[in-house]
């Protein structure tokens, strides 16, 4: 899967990219993300990529012609591709949203510094617009990496363990069960002893009910949401009971 990101700060993001799994996804050919500063698409002494706001006001406005034209240099005119626009008036990015960008083999990111975009650029050029949550940053390089990891990671071969992501769409919706690992007593505390029987169908049923105590507990709004079985509803049901 292809990335291109659009960038006035195209620096920011190597440190990342060259240090995690996504290097190791680089190296094997499973992704690739292209750098494009914003900056070399100026044409004026001073590589202006930004202005004041007509109608006065504070802050900066980030030019549309340098954002046209850089996108639709590299990715040609109008682009094939989901051009996605980073910004905190987008819609809130999730697991099922990740797994949406996953599903294209080339997506543009197009990441802001200043107050904001001249208007132009959402209503000619994006194809989307992303929020990573609900506060402001100071520019949507941040964003972009964290797409781009939680999309990445989706993709087949990326993580070592090919369950690993398979394990987080059937638990789409809900937090994730507890883990353990050696040793099986830690300062008094032993590891349930369900996990150490072997019996893999009770295995499954405890970490099953274990998510929806979590969600419950932690996250009740996400059980609107999630996909619930029969058996998951009797069990909230009874976890509900235990608690009046
Ligand atoms: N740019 C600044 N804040 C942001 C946010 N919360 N999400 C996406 N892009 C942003």
């Amino acid at each position: 899967m292809r990335f291109d990101v659009f960038t006035l700060l195209p620096e920011t993001l190597n440190p990342y990219l060259s240090a995690s799994i996504l290097e190791k996804a680089s190296a094997r050919g499973l992704i690739e993300v292209h750098l494009h500063n914003i900056r070399d698409y100026t044409h004026d002494r001073h590589h202006t990529t930004d202005d004041t706001p007509y109608g006065g006001g504070g802050g900066m406005v980030m030019k549309p012609e340098p954002v046209f034209e850089a996108v639709e240099t590299v990715l040609g005119s109008p682009p094939v591709c989901p051009v996605i626009l980073l910004t905190p008036q987008g819609r809130l990015f999730d697991q099922k949203i990740a797994i949406e960008l996953a599903s294209h083999p080339q997506i543009a990111l197009i990441s802001g510094r200043y107050e904001g975009f001249d208007e132009r650029i959402r209503q000619n050029l994006v194809t989307d617009e992303i929020s990573i949550g609900d506060y402001v940053l100071t520019g949507g390089e941040l964003p972009a990496l964290i797409l781009i990891d939680a999309v990445s990671r989706l993709l087949p071969g990326v993580l070592g363990d090919p369950t690993g992501a398979v394990d987080d769409s059937h638990g789409l919706g809900l937090l994730e069960y507890p883990h353990y690992t050696r040793p099986t007593e830690f300062r008094g505390q032993r590891v349930p002893e369900v996990l150490l029987s072997g019996d893999h169908a009770k295995i499954e049923a405890w970490r099953r009910e274990q998510s929806l105590r979590r969600t419950l507990a932690k996250r009740p709004d996400m059980l609107e949401k999630a996909e619930l079985t029969a058996a998951d509803k009797k069990i909230l049901q009874k976890i509900r009971q235990e608690e009046r």
